[in-house]
């Protein structure tokens, strides 16, 4: 078997993806996998067509890699990859759509206004952000509509500084997804189906030291610590697991995925995304809540790439 690790790419977060890629490529090679990591750049297609691998195993990151562009071009190529297919990538991509499905399935997701940045020339920027906070109220949370990592994200907790929360959300993405900002424990929920239907693994509870979950609390060691299962009541995390579980089911997600979830000090489980390429560094959640599973890491994606290729 012959398995293709595809990582780096345009997007904003190749860093990520390549540190991503490593670990994956590292991991199915610890199974005796014959793997190969490839840049998801132009040399690709002709090295699918000329060499096509037996797998694909979508270590990219962001745009192409989750928004469902390349795993197209793999359905094209006939190569068969772990994780979702390229519609599923498409609607779990794009925040306000998947958080509309979400709310169609009757799962809990923050109230939210997707808020494209021709809005703000058509009717003026104090306007719009005026009704948005008399709509939500605050705290708010802005977010690309389209993007991950925390890049471009940032709470909002004075209206006042609305307006430059949009332009650094704007850096990112031409539609800005406005959402009323929940605060608790944060939550990642780890979601595997090796054949036997999709399992959550055990819950890992993120608490950033300075607070904040961004780009840097993210990917530098020491800067988050995390607790592997989360610290809920049973009768919580049985709700986390559950919601998790359907949101996974809902958008129509296939082998693996992580589904973040807020829990609210006076309230059930949110959901906040879902991931459809998560990430695999050293510092990420996926790759802990394997670990924190007790099963290998390696092993589980050789079992992923088997149920790809069957
Ligand atoms: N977008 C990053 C890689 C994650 O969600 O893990």
């Amino acid at each position: 078997l012959r398995v293709l690790v595809l990582a780096g790419g345009l997007s904003y977060e190749r860093d990520v993806s390549l540190r991503s890629g490593r670990r994956v490529l590292d991991a199915l090679r610890s199974t005796g996998i014959e793997a190969e990591m490839h840049d998801a750049d132009v040399s690709l297609l002709p090295a699918l067509r000329a060499d096509p691998p037996d797998a694909v195993v979508i270590a990219l990151h962001g745009a192409t890699g989750e928004d469902g562009s390349l795993r197209g071009v793999l359905d094209l190529c006939g190569v068969p990859y772990v994780g979702a297919d390229a519609r599923t990538a498409r609607l779990a991509w794009d925040k306000p759509s998947a958080k509309s499905r979400l709310r169609e399935a009757g799962i809990p997701t923050p109230d939210w206004v997707a808020l494209p940045h021709d809005r703000f020339s058509e009717l003026g920027a104090v306007a719009v952000l005026d009704r948005i906070v008399s709509r939500l109220g605050l705290p708010l949370m802005v977010k690309p509509a389209q993007g991950g990592s925390g890049l471009g994200a940032a709470v909002v907790r004075d209206a006042a500084d609305l307006p430059a929360a949009m332009v650094g959300c704007f850096g990112y993405d031409a539609t800005a997804l406005v959402e009323q900002y929940v605060s608790g424990t944060s939550l990642a929920v780890s979601i595997v189906d090796l054949g036997t239907g999709p399992e959550a693994l055990p819950i890992v509870e993120i608490v950033p030291r300075d607070g904040v979950y961004d780009y840097a609390a993210r990917y530098t060691a020491g800067r988050t610590t995390w607790h592997v299962p989360a610290r809920l009541d049973p009768a919580v995390e049985d709700r986390v697991r559950s919601t998790a579980l359907d949101a996974y089911k809902a958008l129509g997600l296939r082998d693996l995925s992580r589904i973040d979830v807020i829990v609210s000090e006076d309230g059930g489980p949110q959901v906040l995304g879902c991931n459809v390429s998560p990430g695999m560094t050293e510092t990420s959640l996926l790759p802990l809540a394997v670990q924190a599973a007790g099963i290998d890491f390696g092993a589980t994606l050789a079992a992923l790439v088997q149920r790809a290729v069957a």
